[in-house]
């Protein structure tokens, strides 16, 4: 429908080579978005050449390894090795291709306000190539605006015009890296242009390799139903992070109440506390949005207080550990030793991004306790942003005999494949932010829920 409102030659012929897949995609940013996004591609039999700055990841997946440790290198290889794949730094290479899709990172700066850094070098970097009939898609998070504010503006330096010369869209990525219900193929895809012809092409273009497209009327309303979709859940969470601190004070168990709740058949939707937000997204795209309201003079007050009930989490969680301590080993924080189980933001993934199990070795150690910590899914502590000395610390194995030796373990991230049983056996107190151990069906007087 949306292609048969179209009919200049340059557009037909877009459509055809999208048909025959002689449409050539390049991929920018080859991160937890651009790699399954390169596969997607790939496997639909379209040619990609990837693009990223950092030129360790290229020459990774050149040499075929993986960075990313759900994403299976050999995958990469094998769409390296038959020519459907080029991973290159080479950003010249822009020339030759059809359509370039962005999936730089958005993160905030130290004032916590959006920014745009990457996008804007990558926009400067296909503007000196950019040539009538390419298509530009921005994947990355940001708040509504950006398209006709930052990327158009850049784009358009060259004298070349969006929707008449070439074409420009918003289309989310919706990622949830570890899930396995859903990839990149099988998640519906939103996307917005401000004309026809960019809408009709880029629509059509992820028709090929999605199973739904979801066409909306401007490229804003589709940077805004991706804030939209993570502001609900930053809230959503922050609701039963608040419900959890006070039903504990009641003595009812927040995670027995979800259960219970979420067999209602309507007007309910489960969401699970924890010790805070991790990740590149939930903590930090809602206020790429608080950042753009106050333009207009107003003030995103579900998000702020979302953000300040979830940033306290890893205190809550702290206060809860030094009150066991104290309660059953009759001693105080500072001396103690804890093993932290799980660095990573979240379960079954190697990613710790904002990792609130980060906030929580601060927090433990500025008061004097000491951490270790056990992660199969992170051997070594990379540098992170906020935490650049944290790099380098290593997972401790578990053991009975080390297990014990600890004062108190603190489940943080509730990977699969831990053996929750042998910790709560050799464990002196066991501190569960995820409700982990009565999922394993495990109870003990040693658990405190926290
Ligand atoms: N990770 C997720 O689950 C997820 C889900 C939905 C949306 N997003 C959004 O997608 C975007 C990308 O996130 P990600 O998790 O893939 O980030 P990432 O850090 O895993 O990957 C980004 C890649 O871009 C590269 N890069 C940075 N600047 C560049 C530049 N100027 N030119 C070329 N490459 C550059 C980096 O080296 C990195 O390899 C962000 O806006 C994020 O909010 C992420």
């Amino acid at each position: 429908m949306l292609q048969s409102a179209v009919s200049t030659p340059r557009a037909q012929s877009a459509f055809d080579r999208i048909a025959d897949r002689s449409f050539r995609v390049g991929i920018i940013g080859l991160g937890y978005v651009g790699l399954p996004l390169v596969r997607t591609f790939a496997r639909n039999g379209f040619t990609c050449v990837g693009f990223d700055i950092d030129p360790g990841k290229v020459e990774k997946l050149n040499s075929g390894v993986s960075y990313i440790r759900h994403l299976d290198a050999s995958v990469f290889s094998e769409f390296i090795e038959d020519g459907r794949f080029t991973p290159t730094t080479e950003f010249s290479r822009i020339d030759a291709l059809d359509a370039c899709i962005i999936c730089v990172p958005t993160p905030l700066n130290r004032y916590r306000e959006p920014d745009l850094s990457s996008v804007v070098q990558t926009c400067e970097s296909i503007a000196k190539h950019l040539r009538p009939g390419q298509l530009v898609v921005l994947e990355s998070t940001t708040y509504p605006g950006t398209i006709t504010d930052v990327v158009q503006p850049i784009l358009q330096r060259g004298g070349l015009r969006a929707g008449s010369d070439f074409y420009l869209a918003f289309s989310p990525e919706r990622e949830d890296p570890g899930n396995e219900s859903f990839e990149t193929a099988t998640i519906p895809k939103v996307v917005g242009a401000d004309d026809a012809e960019s809408l009709a092409l880029a629509a059509a273009l992820y028709k090929e390799v999605v199973s739904r497209v979801v066409p909306v009327s401007t490229a804003a309303t589709a940077e805004a139903v991706k804030i939209t979709e993570n502001i609900f859940r930053a809230v959503n969470i922050a609701l039963v992070n608040e419900l959890k601190v006070i039903y504990a004070a009641m003595n009812i168990d927040v995670w027995e109440v979800i259960e219970a709740a979420k067999t209602k058949p309507f007007g309910y939707m489960a969401f699970y506390p924890g010790p805070g937000l991790g990740g590149h997204c939930i903590p930090i795209d809602p206020f790429y949005l608080t950042w753009k309201a106050r333009e207009y003079g107003l003030h995103t007050r579900f998000i702020e207080l979302a953000g300040e009930i979830n940033t306290r989490m890893p205190n809550y969680v702290v206060e809860r550990l030094i009150e066991a301590i104290d309660r059953r080993l009759g001693k105080g924080l500072s001396g103690s030793a804890i093993l932290l189980i799980g660095i990573a933001f979240k379960k079954n993934v190697d990613d710790m991004r904002e990792s609130p199990s980060l906030k929580l070795i601060a927090l433990i150690e500025a008061r004097g306790g000491r951490v270790d910590y056990h992660d199969p899914f992170i051997e070594v502590t990379p540098p992170t942003r906020e935490y650049p000395h944290f790099a380098g610390r290593r997972s401790v194995a578990l053991s009975p005999r080390t297990i014990a030796s600890y004062d108190a373990v603190l489940i943080a991230t509730d990977h699969d494949g831990i053996d929750y049983a042998g910790i709560i056996d050799h464990a002196q107190i066991v501190i569960d932010t995820r409700n982990a151990c009565a999922r394993a069906g495990l109870a003990s007087p040693k658990i405190v829920k926290a």
